[in-house]
Parts: structure tokens; C-alpha cells; sequence
């Protein structure tokens, strides 16, 4: 019997219960079956990009092990299962082509978490671009918009009949500021003009996907899934709350503004002196009715008013107190907070938390146990956030954690562990952790009503 039976009787009967993953993250097999490269496999050869040069290979080897994979998925008792669609196995050079084998794969893979009793909802772009397309310049050139939403067409035209949520684009933030403008991520590029363009084009081939996959399957409900990390000021001082104000714009803001309200922030175009480019009809393809919104939240930001820094004046840091072993800091009222802004702001449809988890530095105890109660107590803080935000009228439907299984987190390589199943890279061997047993427990007890 679950410890949470209070908080698991907060939701209610029908939510979705499910865990996420992506393609590049879990599923090795990088040139097996007519793969095209993809840009995180170029980036990982680039000398200190990622911890130890770690690529994608051997994920959790899911390529192979799906069977283990779905498992797991049903003893941890999950409705819903979020994972990614690889664009190079399905269109290995981007556009032309479709790799039959590629989409044989997601067939046979959809239709056994069907047969499971486990709905998917797929991702159709988690930043595994096609190298050949950014060979061609990437989301900074407006054709890869367009290459996506024939990509889409292709996925929903031979998945349409069977999968109903599909998101767009997975944290659009990270694909454009950490990949374009940082260059932290793949492809490693540190252009501020790049970069707006590249969020420009990503928003549009967002657009551009949700109208093909209309016309091509009625019945699909659309969504996109947005990453927050939002301000909290570093002190009480009128200047440090302005300060977030303008964080938040180019956060939340640059993202949400231009789906919901069909504009950029203009401060944020003002202060990084770049040209949008823009052309007619793009914005309102961009905000288009969508059917659901997806929020990835796992840290907020300590935010600073800097009267000498460049562009935005803004200082960043996470915010003080224990930290997760990424460094990242936790605050579960913000995500509630956020949650009841995406309803009275921008008045997002119904929501669902696409990713919320933490890494710790997991081991196997004597007794054969992952003991992790730092994972668990974030959960039930998350929970606990959302079980909030729902009593505040907040139209949430699901929570998938992040994530089913310890995997390949990108630049951090394989040394962090985010997972409800502990991966033991040397055999491949799943073994869920006790934060994923109690997890376990509350959803079936939530399920049961
Ligand atoms: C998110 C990504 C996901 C994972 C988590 C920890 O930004 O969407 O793939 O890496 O962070």
C-alpha cells in the first residue's frame, strides 16, 4: 500500500501516469537498419564536447531491448509512455527517401505499447537533426521547417490511425539558445543571429507539422512541448524583480508569446540586436489551435538585475539551497505556479508535465537496491505541486516522469543517472530503483480511484 495515499487520491481517475525518454538518449543502434547520422552523433566527436567523448552508443540499447523497455513500463504501473521518433532512421538524409526499415521499427514498437494497455505519445523531434540537413545550415535556414513538417506528414500518415498525442518539437529553448547561441549542445554553434533564427524556424516547422498532420489525421491531437526554467530574484530589490520580468521574456516568454499570443517579445529582439526573419503568415502558422501543451519543468533560476552586462542585463545562477547531482536547484511551488500562469496567461489547453525528475548519483547496495529517497521526496514535491495546481483549476492530465530509464544525457554523457530503473551499462541489465517502486504504489493506487 502506498506511504502517498492522500496525494495519489488528488488526482483524478483517467490521468495519464507515464515516463519519458528520446530516441538519441536510449536507443544505441546508431548505424544499424539505413540510420542517417544525426548532429548529436557529429557533435560527440568533437574533442570536449561531451563527458568523455560519450555518444549515443550504447544508450540503453532500446533499439534492441524495447521488449525490456515495456516491462518495465507496466511494473511501474504507467498509462502512458513518452518517447521520440529519430528523424535519420525515418528520412536518413533529412528530406527524400523514407527508410522503411526505420518506420518498421516504430510500427512494431507502437503497436506492442498498444497491446500493453500503454497509450504513446511520441515526440517527433528531440534535437536528433538529421546531419545532412544541417549540413544544408540547420534551424537557422528556413527550409528545415519545411523538411519537418513533411517529415511529420510522413510519421502521421503511417501512425495517424493509431496514435493520438503527438507533440511537435521537444524544448525548442534548448534546440535554439544551448545549440545555436551557447553551442554547449549540438551542433555547437555560437552565433546570436543563428540562434533567432533558429528558434524562428523551429516555431514555424512546429506550424507547419500541425497543419499537415491535421489535414493527414483529423483525429491526432497536436501539442508541443515547452521547457521553463523561470526567475526568482536574487534579492527583494525593485531592480532584481524587473530583472526577472526580463529574464522570463526571453524564457517562457519567446517561446509561449509567438504559439498563444502570435508575437515575439519585442524587448528581447530589442536587446539582442538580431533581425527576425520573419515572413508573412509565419506567425499566425505558428499560433495555430493546439490540442495540448506539454511543460518540461525541473529548476527555476536566481535572477539579477547587472546595469553593465550585455543585452538583457541580466545575471543567471540557481538558486541557493541543496542541489540535484546536475547542481541544479529544486523549487516545486514555482512548476505550480507556472502551471496556473500557462492557464491564466497565455490560456493553454489541457496540460500535461512531459518531464519533471532529478539525477542523483545512483549505486547498487549491498542488498541489491538503488536506495534513492533524494529522487522520491522531488517526486512527491512535484506531485504534490501538481495536486495543487489541479485544486486551483489548472486542466492538467498527466505527469511522465523523467526518466523510465537511466540513459546518454547529452554533453553529461552516461555519468548522470535521471531513471526509475537503474541501468548497469555493462550488461544492459534494468533494475527499478525504490523511488520507482514508490512511484509504482501511488499509481496504482491513483489509478484505482
Ligand atoms: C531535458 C531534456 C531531456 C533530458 C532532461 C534531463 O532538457 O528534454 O532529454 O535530458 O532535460
Amino acid at each position: 500500500m502506498s506511504r502517498y495515499l492522500d496525494l495519489a487520491r488528488r488526482f483524478p481517475k483517467g490521468f495519464a501516469w507515464g515516463f519519458g525518454t528520446s530516441s538519441y538518449q536510449i536507443e544505441g543502434a546508431t548505424k544499424e537498419d539505413g540510420r542517417g547520422e544525426s548532429i548529436w552523433d557529429r557533435f560527440a566527436t568533437i574533442p570536449g564536447k561531451t563527458h568523455r567523448g560519450e555518444n549515443g552508443e550504447p544508450g540503453t540499447d532500446s533499439y534492441h531491448r524495447w521488449r525490456e523497455d515495456i516491462a518495465v513500463l507496466k511494473e511501474l504501473g504507467a498509462t502512458a509512455y513518452r518517447f521520440s521518433i529519430a528523424w535519420p532512421r525515418i528520412l536518413p538524409d533529412g528530406t527524400g527517401a523514407v527508410n522503411p526499415k526505420g518506420l518498421a521499427w516504430y510500427e512494431r514498437f507502437v503497436d506492442a505499447l498498444l497491446e500493453a494497455g500503454i497509450e504513446p505519445f511520441p515526440t517527433l523531434y528531440h534535437w536528433d537533426l538529421p546531419q545532412r540537413l544541417e549540413d544544408r545550415g540547420g534551424w537557422p535556414a528556413r527550409d528545415t521547417a519545411l523538411a519537418f513538417s513533411d517529415y511529420a506528414g510522413v510519421m502521421l500518415g503511417a501512425l495517424g490511425d493509431r496514435v493520438t498525442h503527438w507533440s511537435t518539437l521537444n524544448e525548442p529553448l534548448c534546440s535554439a539558445w544551448l545549440g545555436y547561441l551557447h553551442g554547449s549542445m549540438a551542433p555547437g554553434i555560437q552565433d546570436a543571429q543563428a540562434a533567432f533564427s533558429a528558434s524562428h524556424h523551429l516555431l514555424l516547422g512546429h506550424g507547419l507539422a500541425v497543419q499537415a498532420a491535421r489535414s493527414i489525421a483529423p483525429k491526432a491531437q497536436m501539442g508541443i512541448v515547452l521547457n521553463v526554467g523561470p526567475g526568482m530574484p536574487a534579492s527583494d530589490s525593485d531592480e532584481d524583480r524587473e530583472a526577472v520580468r526580463r529574464h522570463d521574456a526571453s524564457d517562457s516568454g519567446w517561446f509561449h508569446d509567438p504559439i498563444y499570443f502570435g508575437r515575439y517579445p519585442q524587448e528581447v529582439i530589442d536587446a539582442a540586436g538580431i533581425t527576425m526573419p520573419i515572413q508573412a503568415n509565419d506567425l499566425a502558422t505558428i499560433s495555430a489551435r493546439l490540442d495540448w501543451h506539454g511543460l518540461n519543468y525541473y529548476f527555476p533560476a536566481k535572477i539579477g538585475n547587472d546595469p553593465h552586462g550585455a543585452g538583457l542585463k541580466t545575471t543567471w545562477d540557481h538558486i541557493d539551497g541543496p542541489k540535484t547531482d546536475m547542481g541544479w536547484g529544486m523549487n516545486a511551488g514555482v512548476m505550480r505556479d507556472f502551471l496556473i500562469k500557462l492557464k491564466n496567461h497565455w490560456k493553454a489547453p489541457k496540460i500535461y508535465i512531459t518531464e519533471n525528475g532529478s539525477a542523483w548519483p545512483d549505486s547498487i547496495a549491498s542488498d541489491g537496491k538503488i536506495h534513492d529517497p533524494q529522487r522520491e521526496a522531488y517526486l512527491i514535491d512535484h506531485l504534490t505541486a501538481a495536486a495543487e495546481a489541479i485544486e486551483a483549476g489548472v486542466d492538467l492530465r498527466g505527469y511522465f516522469g523523467w526518466s523510465l530509464l537511466d540513459n546518454y544525457e547529452w554533453a553529461y554523457g552516461y555519468d548522470k543517472r535521471f531513471g526509475y530503473a537503474y541501468v548497469d551499462y555493462a550488461t544492459q541489465k534494468r533494475t527499478i530503483k525504490e523511488s520507482g517502486r514508490a512511484f509504482a504504489d501511488l499509481i496504482k493506487v491513483a489509478r484505482a480511484g
